[in-house]
């Protein structure tokens, strides 16, 4: 499924979750609005947002990995908690389970083939994130309601395949893997966060170094070699397909398909290797798998860097679940990064999905968590998958339900799709009230689901409603202090959203 952005959905590949330990310092952060510094540097950021109807003064600049970024106030949106989360690297931080799942794939790719980059800075170029895949100028996830910009041309990166450009030109390795923390503005609920993981992988083989010249053999060679599995693949798609998923003009049919199938069978392996080790961690925990083998299958797919392109789902708990995107990629990337010779594939997936699996973690706000009681189950792992378990969860804490309804900005609020908040560039979008949510309340939003939409039938206004469940993973909220967080939500929304609360 091909999410709005034109990228893989993030639900799927992109899953995104988080969650902070401390209640307490979630709600003392919240405090009230502190004078805001000229040069804000992201781990010591705590607070400039104003408290109470105020829209925040942007900083002059920002530091982010001990780099600073000039702030252009026209596009700045990057909230202080999202700026905090920029140090948290969770892909390398030791028995976390974000890091043991990228060890896990990254053993499947094995060096000197594939080169692991882990350290990449998050902070690129609009021409690394978009224009040098091939997205279109009014493409929508350029959108500043669904990117976060530091100015007109720097971001944080919404996807690990900002990096393909310089990693293709590098060429220091037939192969490589990034793993990386993404930005992406978005809904709340238990799988998406506007911070998580991804990994990139890409693979080629140059026509000038090929035996022959033949890239065909050559790629064949390299499959053969490749383990075989017993997973049921369903694939039911043609190597490609002159209107859903084109071969390129400089690609012969041989190569795309002996290209397609490699990418194909290299991801079959890394899922039957993480679908071993969830086999393995259910024994040990006493979970019985029926014999069912491991069912997964082949979509075909749309991204603006690869062609043709695939998703990879696969068959979990009765349903089919999106883990990666892929693809031959597009002749334009690697002529650009000046290894026109070279011919390819490359995948991204989302880590926290795929953890998510691994160990049974039903909710990607505990990713964040700095609680002993989510970290100590993982202690030991990385050294040792044979002793990884399935999450066991904490007690779950009562939902604590609150409404808002309000009208939207101006009149009608932006026209077709803008209620719903899904849609285009209005005054009004619905993952800036999301954003407004998470800087108030941190991770005590369970979710924040639309209730109901209205249009005034005669001055054209809409109202909506939202339901907002303030529900912590790691203790109970008492109403009070819901109600003192609603308010607080209210108030912000008034003042940065420019909504009237019914
Ligand atoms: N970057 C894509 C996404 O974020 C995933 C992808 C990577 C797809 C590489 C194809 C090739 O959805």
């Amino acid at each position: 499924m091909i999410g709005p952005r034109g990228m893989a959905c993030a639900g799927g590949l992109l899953a995104r979750v988080g969650s902070r330990s401390a209640i307490s310092r979630v709600v003392r952060q919240n405090s009230p609005l502190r004078p805001l510094p000229a040069t804000v540097t992201a781990p010591a950021v705590r607070c400039w947002r104003a408290q109470y109807s105020t829209k925040p003064e942007p900083p002059k600049e920002v530091t982010i990995n001990s780099k600073t970024y000039p702030v252009d106030p026209e596009w700045f949106n990057v909230s202080s908690t999202i700026l905090n989360l920029t140090s948290r690297k969770l892909h390398l931080q030791k028995d976390h389970p974000v890091s043991i799942t990228r060890q896990i794939i990254e053993s499947v790719f094995p060096s000197p083939t594939y080169l692991a980059y882990n350290n990449l800075d998050p902070v690129v170029s609009t021409h690394e994130n978009f224009d040098s895949l091939g997205f279109p100028p009014n493409h929508p996830g350029r959108a500043k309601t669904d990117t976060y910009y530091i100015n007109g041309t720097t971001l944080l990166r919404t996807h690990t395949s900002a990096h393909e450009a310089e990693l293709f030109k590098a060429s220091k390795s037939p192969g490589y893997l990034i793993s990386a923390d993404v930005y992406r503005r978005d809904e709340i609920d238990k799988s998406h966060y506007p911070v998580f993981h991804q990994m990139e992988g890409a693979r080629v083989w140059d026509r000038n170094t090929v035996p022959n010249g033949d890239v065909v053999s050559a790629v064949y060679k390299d499959l053969e070699a490749l383990p075989k599995h017993d997973m049921i693949i369903e694939d039911p798609n043609p190597p490609f397909h002159p209107d859903r998923n084109p071969l390129q003009p400089s690609h012969s049919a041989e190569e795309a398909e002996a290209v397609g199938k490699h990418l194909k069978r290299s991801l079959e392996l890394m899922v039957a290797e993480i679908f071993k080790r969830v086999k393995e961690s259910h024994a040990r925990a006493g979970i019985q798998h029926g014999s069912e083998p491991l069912k997964v299958r082949w979509v075909e797919a749309y991204f603006p860097f690869t062609s043709p392109s695939w998703e990879l789902e696969v068959w979990y708990q009765d349903g089919w679940l999106e883990i990666l995107g892929c693809g031959v990629s597009q002749q334009h990337i690697l002529r650009d990064a000046g290894v026109a010779s070279q011919i390819g594939w490359a995948f991204g997936l989302g880590l926290e999905r795929i953890a998510m699996l691994l160990f049974q973690i039903p909710d990607i706000r505990l990713f964040w968590s700095r609680d002993e009681r989510f970290l100590g189950q993982f202690r030991g792992v990385e050294g040792d998958w044979g002793k990884m378990r399935p999450f066991v969860g904490f007690s779950r804490h009562p939902a604590c339900y609150k409404d808002v309804s309000f009208w939207l900005p101006g009149h009608g609020g932006g026209g077709a799709g803008a209620a719903g908040g899904r849609g285009g560039e209005g005054e009004w979008h619905e993952n800036d009230l999301m954003e407004v949510v998470r800087d108030v309340c941190g991770d005590v939003v369970e979710d924040v689901v639309m209730m109901d939409s209205f249009t005034h039938p005669k001055t054209g206004r809409r109202s909506v409603c939202y339901r907002v469940n303030y529900r912590s993973l790691e203790r109970t909220l008492t109403n009070e202090e819901a109600n003192g967080l609603h308010e607080r939500v209210k108030g912000e929304m008034v003042g940065r959203l420019g909504v009237e609360i019914r």
